[in-house]
């Protein structure tokens, strides 16, 4: 597929996928949702690559679906097409997935980020969910990660009003989890998807899957679902080598990547 939308490149065992519409602060039309699945389904699948970078521009990482797209559609089209769908699947990518946010993260944007494992933003960035001055309502996850993320005072007060959020307090509200200069951005995300990339790939997977049902039940089933997670490492290779490895005071060489 000949990406119109985004750029893909492979940096070692780090895949950075960059939106690329600058004409349209990088908002997400149905074109770039297709070209960003199909480059992140193939880096999923691609056993060289450790983890992904997402970025856009300086100016945006994406302001939003693209509403020149959907000002027409009606209730039967978005009803019948799932219009929101493929987003669930860029969502259940198996590696991890870091967001590195300049500029504007809004609506879909920050639905987007917000579905990456982590952010890193720039100083410049600005998060939103302004969909309401629009007579809609966030539909790829805002009322809820968002809620998850910065608890219910903030999210409400974004998703009423249409409230940007600074870099700073996106920070303190624990909605990033680091800022730095924003040219410093994409190689400080690079730099954390490269140290993931160079860990054992089974037990980073199993470590993403697990955070993540923090979010998905309760404390009980995460503490089982965590521990079963932790037993199973002692069968892999990797277990035995990190371990040795720091024993041996050499650094590790896991099998497993
Ligand atoms: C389509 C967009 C766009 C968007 C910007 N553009 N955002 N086009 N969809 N979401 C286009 C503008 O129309 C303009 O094109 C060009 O990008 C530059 O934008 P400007 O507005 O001229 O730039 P600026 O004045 O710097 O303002 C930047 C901005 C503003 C604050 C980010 O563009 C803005 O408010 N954008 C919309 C943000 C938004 O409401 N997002 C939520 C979308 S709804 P032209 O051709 O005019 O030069 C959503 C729903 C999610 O995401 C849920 C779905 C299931």
């Amino acid at each position: 597929m000949a990406y119109e939308t985004i750029l893909s490149e492979k940096r070692g065992e780090v895949g950075l996928i960059t939106l690329n519409r600058p004409d349209a602060m990088n908002a997400l039309n149905s074109r770039l949702l297709s070209e960003l699945l199909d480059a992140v389904g193939k880096m999923d699948a691609d056993a060289r690559i450790g983890a992904v970078v997402i970025t856009g521009s300086q100016k945006a990482f994406a302001a939003g679906v693209d509403i020149k797209e959907m000002q027409d559609y009606e209730f039967a089209d978005i009803c019948m097409n799932d219009f929101v769908a493929g987003w669930d699947r860029f969502a259940a990518t198996r590696k991890p997935v870091i967001a590195a946010v300049s500029g504007y993260a809004l609506g879909g944007g920050c639905e987007l980020a917000m579905m990456c494992d982590f952010i890193i933003a720039g100083e410049s960035a600005k998060f939103g969910q302004p969909e309401i001055t629009l007579g809609v309502m966030p539909g790829m996850g805002g009322t809820q990660r968002l809620a998850r993320a910065i608890g219910k005072a903030k999210t409400m007060e974004m998703c009423l009003t249409g409230r940007l959020m600074d870099a700073a307090e996106a920070e303190s509200s624990g909605l990033v989890a680091r800022v730095v200069p924003d040219h410093e951005v994409v190689e400080e995300a690079m730099r954390a998807a490269e140290k993931i990339a160079g860990l054992s790939r089974p037990a980073v997977l199993m470590t993403k899957e697990t955070v993540n049902r923090a979010f998905e039940t309760t404390l009980a089933e995460g503490l089982r679902f965590e521990r079963r997670a932790f037993q199973s490492m002692f069968a892999l290779e990797d277990q035995k080598e990190g371990m040795a490895a720091f024993v041996e005071k050499r650094s590790p060489s896991f099998k497993n990547r």
